[in-house]
């Protein structure tokens, strides 16, 4: 059984769009194995992008990303990773298609509503940052 790192952005939140997302993760047929609404930290924000340290778009990532609070989740089912990723839609929400989580409710490329792991092994590191007791 595969599991991804699933967030629920801030904006995402604030926008009372939580129980759509989980619900289109339900309908898919994945499973919620963990789930906590929490805001992050500055350093525990730095440490989940850490593969954006480098782009222009970083600190304002890490502001927006700690600004309110977001929901974690570990989904899990078959091919978990890829499966949540097309449920979401391509990072840009403009191009993401219709009928996507960020085709159907974003226009912003940073306030992108969701995140999920990109890989199998980005999720082993993702989920243990967020989910440090999980098995
Ligand atoms: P996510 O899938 O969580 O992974 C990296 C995040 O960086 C991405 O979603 C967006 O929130 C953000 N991001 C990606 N590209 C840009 C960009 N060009 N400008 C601002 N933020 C971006």
């Amino acid at each position: 059984m595969e599991r991804t790192l699933v967030l629920i952005k801030p904006d995402g939140v604030r926008r009372n769009i939580i129980g759509d997302v989980i619900s289109r993760i339900e309908r898919k047929g994945l499973k919620i194995a963990a789930l906590e609404l929490r805001t992050l930290d500055e350093e525990t924000a730095k440490t989940h992008y850490e593969e954006h340290t480098d782009k222009p778009f970083f600190p304002s990532l890490v502001e927006f990303i700690t600004g309110g609070p977001l929901v974690a989740m570990v989904v899990e089912g078959n091919r978990a990773v890829e499966a949540f990723r097309s449920l979401a839609g391509t990072t840009d929400p403009i191009a993401a298609a219709p009928g996507t989580i960020r085709g159907d409710y974003g226009l912003d490329v940073q306030a992108n509503i969701v995140h999920g792991s990109d890989s199998t092994y980005s999720a082993e590191r993702e989920i243990k940052l967020f989910f440090p007791d999980l098995a």
